[in-house]
């Protein structure tokens, strides 16, 4: 079955390993079956809903597409655009969240989290950050959404957003509500130097991930200082039970050699972690240091980065103003 793919990549900073085995090697993947439409997205809106310094914001945008095109992603097959070049995301935005409600949002995970402990100085934007999601799937009729197991929440509201306006419009099946593509193996990669807790670019210890622009030291080093256990690897599944560390190296490995699990138990039963994690950092090396190598040579090319984007977003206008249009008519405007 031909599927309509829609995915958005935050541009706050660093991506890291996390970012492209529970997210952007998906993409490519799905980018690369011909019976798939995909559009991937810079979402710099949802960006700015927590401070951003625009310097940065800007080098970000660049740094992430960078990344997209680097890890395989292909701007003649796949539409790749900045979200705030298209302002019918955001004239949909306003649209869905006259139809979504109050007590669904109440109930968001990442907003909670988020939001800290000083909810009353959270921003707007922030607490509405899954309408904008929403539209952004919505708007070209996306039939399935590629994103980590975090982003399941948001993706359920987008469904519920859609059913609601079809019924309240009496438009069966104009929006459309989108599928979730979780993907079953690897899909959380957790922090280096703890187990439990999920890769994450705002961590404060640079040695918890490993970014696409480390270098081959970089790499070396933070796999040798990885936390293990005094334990040899193990000889099946069941003997990595509360063994998180050991598993979550495993399962990168697995997942960048693409097999399964059990595969690289085989491989690996009985050995020591030291003559495991030089396996598993050349590996690292071998699949990230050709993306990181290509990102800084893209970077040098400010010029054909925007030019991607821009080339992208109007591809992009085409379809999301056409659907706001439609919209509008449907609720009278
Ligand atoms: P973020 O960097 O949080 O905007 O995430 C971008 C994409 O990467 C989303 O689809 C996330 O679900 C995914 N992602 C982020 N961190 C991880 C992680 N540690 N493991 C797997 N997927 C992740
Ligand atoms: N909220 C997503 C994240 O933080 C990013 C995102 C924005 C997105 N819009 C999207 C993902 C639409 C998928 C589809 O990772």
């Amino acid at each position: 079955m031909s599927k309509k793919i829609f995915s958005g990549v935050q541009p706050t900073g660093n991506l890291h390993l996390g970012n492209y085995i529970g997210a952007i090697k998906n993409f490519v993947n799905l980018q690369n079956d011909k019976n798939n439409f995909c559009i991937y997205c810079v979402v710099d809106l949802h960006a700015i809903t927590v401070k951003q310094n625009p310097e940065e914001l800007k080098k970000n945008i660049r740094e992430t597409t960078a990344a997209f095109i680097a890890s395989g992603l292909d701007y003649k097959k796949s539409i790749i655009f900045n979200q705030s070049l298209v302002s019918a995301h955001s004239e949909g935005s306003w649209i869905l969240s006259c139809i979504a409600r109050m007590g669904w949002l109440n109930r968001m995970t990442q907003f909670k989290e988020k939001a800290g402990k000083d909810k009353e100085k959270a921003s707007v934007g922030l607490y509405i950050y899954p309408i904008l999601m929403a539209a952004d799937i919505l708007l070209y009729d996306a039939t399935h959404v590629p994103v980590g197991e975090d982003q399941k929440q948001h993706l359920e509201l987008s469904r519920d957003i859609a059913n609601k306006f079809n019924l309240d419009f009496n438009s069966k099946n104009f929006l459309i509500a989108p599928e979730p593509l979780i993907q079953k193996n690897f899909a959380r990669i957790m922090s280096l130097k703890d187990g439990n807790k999920k890769m994450s670019k705002s961590d404060p210890s640079e040695l918890s991930r490993i970014n696409l622009s480390d270098t081959k030291d970089e790499i070396f080093n933070k796999i040798k200082k990885a936390k293990t256990d005094t334990q040899p690897l193990p000889e099946n599944v069941n003997q990595l039970a509360d063994r998180s560390e050991a598993e979550n190296l495993l399962g990168i490995y697995s997942s960048l050699s693409d097999q399964s699990l059990i595969q690289t138990i085989n491989e690996f039963s009985g050995k020591n972690f030291s003559y495991f994690k030089e396996k598993l950092a050349n590996l690292v090396v071998d699949k990230i240091s050709p993306i990181s190598s290509e990102i800084n040579k893209l970077l040098k090319d400010n010029k054909f980065i925007d030019d991607v984007l821009n080339e992208g977003a109007q591809k992009a206008n085409e379809i999301a103003s056409k659907k706001v249009k439609n919209i509008k008519k449907i609720i009278g405007l």
